[in-house]
């Protein structure tokens, strides 16, 4: 066979369907438009829509290499050499264009001519009851019967989850030669073994699977096919994995190169190669789509992967950040055709480095908290680690299990597994509680219904505010209705409306319909699929499917959404100009009272940075341009360098919004005319929300003008309070403040005259073989003047002293400090490991040297547990010595 490289046969694919006359879409983004995956999972996730017959398709029949993401089996991937998170899938997509017997012979046509597969070496599975299929690889390709094997709805049916479409499938193998095989006598076609390698699944897409289990017929037949591009270029290159191929070589090759290994060696090093190269290539294409570190969600799968390969990464020996120098090498294999990584190059980087660098202080606390309990459970005279606190460090620190695993065997300790699993079990259960909740009020049958029905709704409020437009559906709590008596609050579906559904960020449009006497309050507009439902109040009247209604949306407040919207616009730009290209949107919500705009960006602006960037925007609203909309095709966009959005949806043609001469961005949202019409912009406020991403608060209009004249309110009250003028207003408050410092500070010393009076009475003592434990217990004490206290009382007692002073403050939280004499150190004391004990059970940290240390936490209830602790630990230390 000749050699070929991934790209070569990626392109090869695609030529050959377009040769067949498919139109070849580039791949969507990993992030679906769809609320039952977390991920798109197989090519045909994108046409969905296409499949179920509530769009009609573009072209009848598409080809694509489409990125995939598959994390039901992380814990496999690098453990076996077939598991991947991220892979490519070639696919040919027919809706109702052709059906089997086009898409086998070409599928063999492909893989016979093109690839140059040896025919005598694949085989066919197909449904057991699928005589159409079995008759196309007989008759038409001529492959004998003894090569076409039957398998029942367990192997030869695919279902894309618990919905959607499904159909029976044929699937092509390649028979890689008895070397491969498990040897077992009954070793064929469907084996586990790695000979005969499934390579292509030819799904008939014909039903819609319902969530009681029943199939509905789909209105066309379909056709979806998936085939993995490294399974296909591992047969080609022939090597034995896909792991071998050059897709992931030079990534591999990096990591033996840094820990001076050799690939094919085996064992955990070649898992852990395989575990960093396979998660460096989802991690950096989530990012480039968009996704970023979460805690629930895509990005809480971004995150586990990253911290796994972060994880394996320190099994090889790697110290410091070290995910990075993989970007410049992914690019090299992938960033054609995947622009988008080159594009996001900076932001990958950026956030590889902060999650790593996090990461790792994770790995510094979950040890310092292993070690503590494994003192704890080695005093007690235990040898196993309970599960529950191997899964709280897990679920709660990130801790890795494994890790846990790894240092309790150091420590001579064993781990209780069957402990761990079933917390992780009921984490899994909670879990899969919480998706389904999501998903069933996401799911919106009866809305998929009416949009089959009755057609999509027409948006027709770009330019207009009002209109009139046919009643198509009515929906109560109980379900569709004919007919609605006031007063009520129901659902509204319109054949044709000027109201704008929230969407992208941008709120929904308020305002009312009218309809023969009657007077509807719309209180909110949001979409479901191609429908726009209009959220309504009727206080009386009725309203009739069929009604012809007035409708007027609140043109005052859409124009301070619009004005809004624009300036979110205007903000992006000004953003990238000042603080750099690395800037991305990663999320916004426009209403007409504020614009909250969030971004990738490491650190906090500075107020220069943050003025430069109102001075920017303001700029362009005092220049007031007006502002062009445009429909194209989106590489058109592309190449008008139109900001892409992460919710980028299917469909070629997009709208495109700019501000000549400064900001082009995809948009289907509503915008003011010119610039000007946006009055004015200010920042509100600059803030975190989690790491790598930065959160503004803006608004313009008359909210601005509501804001200064609410500040200059404020002015007036403060200069009144504090007889002064404006200018005046610092100098006075920091006197004040000062003045309230050293008011403070005087207090705290008549307290210390006060305690140190009878200081003896705070304290109890006890002999701890030979070292006198002296424990205070103070309330609301500074911790420098307890330190005071301590020394006091330590110099008095002649022999060796260990000093324990407690203070719990107003606020239930209880701070801790320990001193001890050198005659106590001498003996064994450490005030440092008996502050860390104690405030580990105070839900707290602390620590410090031999002689004097401090920590607290917050829970005072424990208090007196933490002093017996103190207590015990002080005796095992003197013993020790
Ligand atoms: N959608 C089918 C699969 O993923 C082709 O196998």
């Amino acid at each position: 066979m000749q050699y070929r490289s991934g790209q070569e046969i990626r392109e090869a694919f695609i030529g050959f369907w377009q040769e067949k006359g498919s139109h070849h879409y580039p791949s969507f983004s990993l992030l679906p438009d769809d609320p039952s995956l977390l991920f798109t999972i197989a090519g045909m996730v994108p046409f969905k829509a296409y499949y179920l017959g509530i769009r009609t398709p573009e072209y009848p029949h598409a080809v694509t290499c489409q990125k995939c993401v598959r994390t039901n089996d992380i814990e496999n991937v690098g453990r076996t050499a077939r598991h991947h998170t991220f892979f490519e899938m070639l696919g040919n997509f027919a809706w109702g264009a052709y059906f089997k017997k086009e898409a086998i012979t070409w599928a063999w046509e492909f893989l016979t001519e093109r690839v140059g597969l040896d025919p005598s070496r694949l085989y066919a599975s197909i449904y057991e009851e699928d005589e159409e299929a079995r008759s196309v690889w007989n008759g038409d390709v001529g492959l004998s019967e003894d090569r076409i094997l039957r398998f029942g709805q367990k192997d030869n049916y695919w279902f894309m989850g618990d919905t959607g479409p499904c159909g029976p499938c044929s699937e092509i193998y390649y028979d890689r030669g008895e070397r491969y095989g498990c040897g077992s006598p009954t070793c064929s076609v469907g084996c586990d073994c790695d000979r005969y390698m499934e390579i292509w699944n030819l799904v008939f897409t014909q039903f819609d699977l319902q969530k009681d289990g029943s199939l509905l017929p789909l209105p066309h037949k379909n056709i979806d096919t998936g085939m993995g591009l490294e399974r296909l270029t591992s047969i080609v290159q022939e090597v034995d994995t896909d792991y071998e191929t050059n897709l992931f070589m030079p990534l591999i090759n990096h990591t033996c190169r840094k820990a001076g290994i050799r690939y094919g060696d085996g064992g955990r090093p070649d898992m852990a190669v395989r575990v960093i190269a396979d998660h460096v290539r989802s991690v950096a294409f989530m990012l480039a789509d968009g996704v970023l570190p979460a805690n629930d969600g895509p990005g809480y799968v971004l995150r586990r992967l990253l911290r796994r390969a972060v994880r394996y990464g320190r099994l090889l020996g790697f110290e410091g950040t070290f995910l990075r120098e993989y970007l410049p090498i992914l690019l090299g294999i992938m960033s054609d055709p995947y622009r988008e990584l080159l594009d996001q190059r900076l932001t990958i980087e950026r956030i590889f480095e902060v999650e790593e660098d996090r990461f790792q202080k994770t790995l510094q606390q979950g040890t310092e908290l292993l070690e503590a309990e494994t003192r704890r459970l080695k005093d007690a005279g235990r040898t196993q680690i309970p599960g529950d606190v191997v899964f709280t460090l897990y679920d709660t620190y990130g801790f890795p299990p494994e890790l846990t695993l790894e240092m309790a065997e150091e420590e001579g300790l064993t781990v209780d597994h069957e402990g761990f699993g079933s917390a992780m079990e009921e984490q899994r259960t909670r879990a899969r509680e919480f998706s389904k909740q999501k998903r069933s009020s996401l799911a919106g049958d009866v809305y998929t219904e009416v949009e089959n029905e009755r057609g999509r709704t027409a948006f027709v409020g770009y330019e207009v505010c009002a209109g009139t437009g046919r009643v198509l559906a009515l929906l109560t709590k109980e379900g569709r209705a004919d007919r609605v008596e006031g007063p009520a609050e129901f659902e509204v579906v319109l054949d044709c409306t000027p109201f704008y559904a929230e969407r992208g960020g941008e709120v929904g449009d308020t305002g009312r319909m009218l309809s023969g006497g009657s007077v509807l309050e719309v209180l909110d507009t949001v979409p479901h699929a191609g429908l726009i439902v209009h959220k309504v109040r009727m206080d009386q009247g009725t309203l009739s499917v069929g009604d012809e209604v007035g409708t007027e949306v609140d043109d005052a407040r859409r124009g301070a959404i619009r004005r809004n919207h624009t300036a979110t616009h205007l903000l992006h730009e000004a953003l990238g100009r000042v603080l750099g290209g690395h800037v991305r949107q990663a999320g916004s919500l426009v209403t007409d009272r504020i614009l909250r705009f969030d971004f990738t960006h490491h650190e906090p602006m500075t107020d220069e940075q943050i003025a430069e960037v109102e001075r920017l925007v303001n700029g362009q609203v005092l220049a007031n341009v007006p502002l062009t909309v445009r429909e194209c095709g989106r590489e058109q966009a592309r190449e008008l360098g139109a900001k892409a959005l992460f919710d980028e949806k299917y469909g070629e043609v997009v709208r495109v919004v700019s501000v000549p001469g400064f900001s082009v961005e995809l948009c289907g949202g509503l915008h003011v005319k010119a610039t000007g019409d946006i009055g004015c912009f200010k920042i509100l406020r600059e803030e975190s929300v989690g790491s790598g991403t930065r959160r503004i608060l803006a608004t313009t209009g008359l909210n601005v003008l509501d804001i200064l004249q609410h500040l200059f309110g404020l002015r007036t009250h403060l200069t009144a309070l504090l007889s002064t003028d404006e200018e005046g207003l610092a100098v006075k408050a920091q006197g004040l403040v000062d003045e309230l410092h050293r008011l403070q500070r005087r207090l705290q010393e008549a307290k210390l005259r006060d305690l140190t009076k009878n200081i003896e009475s705070f304290f109890e003592r006890r002999d701890i073989d030979g070292v006198l434990l002296q424990t205070g217990k103070f309330s609301s004490v500074a911790p420098d003047m307890l330190r005071e206290i301590g020394d006091r009382v330590k110099e008095r007692t002649g022999q060796p002293t260990v000093v324990v002073l407690v203070d719990v403050g107003e606020d239930e939280s209880c701070k801790i400090v320990v001193m001890a004499d050198d005659d106590a150190v001498r003996r064994g004391a450490h005030a440092g490991n008996l502050v860390k004990e104690a405030s580990a059970l105070l839900g707290g940290r602390g620590g410090g040297r031999p002689n004097t240390a401090q920590g607290g936490g917050r829970d005072a209830a424990k208090l007196n547990e933490a002093l017996d602790r103190v207590e015990a630990l002080l005796r095992t230390q003197l013993k020790a010595q």
